[in-house]
């Protein structure tokens, strides 16, 4: 059904749009020549008197190699190709990354990079005159200027891997195809187009260039499902040079149209099934076509002939509709990218640009061409946060791989580096999630910690000496307890002698600080030789000792997360307009206090000697939210959220003052308000998540026979 659709479309004219790229500016450079030209004297004078010894001297011949000059590019030396006696090699369909790319050529540089040969720039010319390319086009030059300027480029081809051609091969419509193929089989390495890299973002008509390639790797806009050679051809964008003109760097930009087709010289069935849509749509679709006045930077309504300025319109936009022309790949494409309109991608079986690496699920909608009549039920279902969450990854990946020139040739190179180097390879959260999104754990260890290191308790104290006294005797019972280090914080008053505390079988440590700071209880003491610390206050008494040695249990499970009993979360107050701390009993947390909690030992490393000082300081001075700005840290480094344990939720005791009940001082809940909001302006973002979650014991509620069950003794509220 599908192809007899194919059929019955009819291509109204050539999508021709701008009849190809940019023509260099060939002044400016002439003008740098110049400039370049003595020091250009001088350096190849000191390079040949340094070098002479080694010539002289030397039996074997040693080469220099000297980067490619792009300022040559205003006149290229001319080269005569020879008469075309010999055959084309017919392009090798069958190609794999295996069978046709010759990878003992990589790695002869001593790193694991590829090395990548740009040929002396020429015009190849045959035995008439005429010219394989003509000028050669801006695009062309930035794309081969950011290969020569990035850390892959080599001048030496004997240790190169990957080798291009400097022959524009990017718009077909100004080539001469024939003259092409005779200047690649000409080409000294060329070998049957073996690890030749050819970038062609406009394909042409009969002859097609990437008929005649032998081995060659295309770098092309233009594949389907049938063309690409899977993991081999490298589908890359059309760039749009006007693609600039809708950026727009602001995934809120208020945007009043939610759906825009843009693109001129659509099929005509296409064109049917829209205006059907817009009879029914009108005030949620705008249906743009070419002026009367030709231009490609305007468009006219189709019913109206209100005109609007393009690529500007995009941004008006929600969804940017991309269709099928007489070639795959499109300019709006990358336009719609630019100005974060979503893009919706009628266009059945092409190869998406990148699609070896980009997840575009999460950044464009595909609707098959026969159902493009589904088009406004399909983008009304989707959710305004969805939407939300779709331009902010479409913002992300337009940055990175999209937004220029440069980027689309060093990302074609890093393709094939990453299947060159596997093992160095980018994965999947690298190249596709958000900053914030990346699950990344700083502590690489075996998932599981062993059970036997046990952890030291980390116990920061004033005077509160019965307390600090009682809770050491009830720590000493929690079988992983390692030992013990108690940091005296009380400048006024030494800490009592050794033989006043009590009597248990793990050591203690007494640390005394030289001032009276909360963040000395963040200080990664050599004493501490456990990779998990319990940073526990003295007045919390109440935890039984299967509480504690349940939680290390779940720490060992999840060793980079913040382990503990006193649960908050954090809320945007909508009335003040700022984040808020919160210690009502909500179904979801996204703080656990440090005031009982399994940390790693790095974490306090981190807060000693990265968390920006005016975070430290703050704290310090005062005397609150050492355990928010703790948590703000590790949910900051590993995009998690924190690990709430067992369901006690009161930590009060009859001596304590700083709890946060419901009836608790309002002063100190404002306090902590602040400190959220101030620490989340301090980083920049809000990094802290929210969980519905908590980790009890397995048979905890099961009405099951107590002896049989290992942590029995877990307190409740
Ligand atoms: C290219 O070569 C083919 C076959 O030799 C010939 O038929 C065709 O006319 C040539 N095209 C041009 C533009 O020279
Ligand atoms: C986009 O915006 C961010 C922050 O708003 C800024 O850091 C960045 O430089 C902007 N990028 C461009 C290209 O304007
Ligand atoms: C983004 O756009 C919204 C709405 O137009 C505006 O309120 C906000 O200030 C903009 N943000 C930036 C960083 O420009
Ligand atoms: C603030 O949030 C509450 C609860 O989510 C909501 O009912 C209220 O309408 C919001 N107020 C404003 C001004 O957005
Ligand atoms: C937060 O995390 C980001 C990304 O890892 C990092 O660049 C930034 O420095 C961190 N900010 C702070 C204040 O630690």
């Amino acid at each position: 059904m599908l192809s007899s659709l194919k059929k019955k479309m009819t291509i109204r004219s050539r999508d021709r749009i701008l009849g190809g790229f940019t023509a260099l500016n060939s002044s400016t450079i002439s003008q740098k020549r110049y400039k370049h030209f003595f020091l250009g004297v001088l350096i190849t004078s000191a390079i040949i008197v340094f070098s002479l010894p080694f010539i002289n001297f030397s039996s074997n011949e040693t080469k220099t190699f000297h980067k490619i000059d792009l300022n040559l590019i205003a006149n290229l030396p001319k080269v005569k190709l020879k008469a075309n006696n010999e055959e084309t090699s017919p392009t090798d369909t069958k190609c794999t990354h295996w069978d046709c790319f010759n990878i003992y050529r990589c790695g002869h540089t001593g790193h694991e990079r590829i090395a990548v040969y740009v040929y002396p720039l020429a015009r190849y010319v045959d035995e008439n005159g005429a010219s394989a390319t003509p000028q050669v086009s801006k695009e062309y030059y930035d794309l081969i200027n950011a290969i020569v300027n990035s850390k892959y480029y080599t001048a030496n081809p004997e240790e190169a891997c990957l080798f291009i051609p400097f022959i524009d091969t990017l718009n077909e419509d100004q080539l001469n195809v024939n003259l092409t193929w005779r200047a690649l089989n000409q080409l000294p390495m060329w070998s049957n187009g073996e690890n030749h890299l050819i970038f062609n973002m406009i394909s042409g008509k009969s002859p097609i260039l990437s008929t005649q390639l032998g081995k060659a790797l295309v770098a092309g806009a233009d594949f389907d499902t049938y063309t690409i050679r899977k993991k081999y051809d490298i589908s890359i964008p059309v760039f749009s040079p006007v693609a600039k003109f809708a950026y727009i760097n602001n995934t809120s930009h208020f945007r009043n149209i939610k759906v825009v087709s843009s693109q001129i010289n659509i099929d005509l069935y296409f064109m049917d099934e829209l205006r059907n849509l817009n009879k029914k749509f009108n005030d949620q679709i705008l249906l743009l076509d070419q002026c009367n006045e030709k231009g490609y930077q305007k468009r006219c309504e189709v019913n109206t002939e209100n005109q609007f300025r393009y690529p500007q319109i995009l941004k008006k936009s929600t969804f940017c509709l991309v269709f099928r022309g007489q070639r795959m790949g499109q300019f709006v494409l990358l336009e719609a990218m630019a100005s974060n309109c979503l893009p919706v991608i009628i266009m059945d079986g092409h190869v998406m640009p990148f699609e070896d690496i980009i997840d575009w699920k999460r950044i464009a909608i595909f609707i098959m061409e026969s159902h493009l009549h589904t088009l406004m039920d399909v983008v009304n279902g989707i959710s305004e946060n969805k939407i939300e969450e779709m331009k902010k990854c479409l913002l992300a990946i337009y940055d990175r791989y999209f937004s220029s020139i440069e980027k689309i040739a060093l990302n074609s190179l890093e393709i094939i580096q990453d299947r060159v180097f596997p093992h160095l390879a980018r994965s999947y959260d690298e190249l596709n999630m958000l900053p914030s999104e990346i699950n990344y754990n700083p502590l690489h260890f075996p998932t599981t910690a062993p059970r036997s290191l046990g952890f030291t308790a980390l116990i920061l104290t004033y005077d509160r000496i019965q307390s600090l006294f009682t809770l050491i005797q009830r720590l000493s019972k929690v079988p992983s307890l390692m030992k013990i280090v108690v940091v005296w914080n009380n400048q006024k008053k030494d800490p009592p002698p050794m033989s006043q505390f009590p009597k248990i079988q793990k050591s203690i440590n007494v640390i005394k600080t030289k001032a009276n700071k909360l963040s000395n209880r963040f200080y990664p003491y050599k004493e501490i030789e456990t990779e998990a610390v319990l940073h526990i206050d003295d007045d919390i008494v109440m935890l039984t000792s299967d509480e504690v040695e349940f939680a290390y249990e779940v720490w060992r499970e999840f060793p980079d997360r913040i382990v503990g009993f006193p649960s908050r979360t954090h809320l945007w107050d909508n009335v003040t307009n700022s984040w808020k701390y919160e210690s009502e009993w909500l179904n979801e947390i996204s703080m656990v206090l440090t005031g009982a909690a399994f940390l790693h030992k790095y974490w306090s490393y981190l807060y000693t000697y990265s968390l920006p000082s005016n975070v430290k300081n703050w704290v310090d001075d005062n005397m609150n939210c050492e355990d928010i700005a703790m948590n703000f840290l590790v949910a900051n480094m590993t995009n998690k959220p924190p690990i709430k344990v067992t369901p006690r939720k009161k930590f009060k005791c009859p001596e304590c003052i700083n709890n946060e009940m419901l009836s608790a001082d309002i002063g100190h809940m404002v306090a902590r308000s602040q400190c959220v909001d101030r620490f989340a302006k301090i980083f920049g973002r809000m990094p802290l998540k929210s969980v519905e979650f908590r980790a009890d014991p397995v048979l905890f509620k099961d009405a099951f026979p107590e002896k049989l069950k290992r942590f029995n003794d877990i307190g409740s509220l």
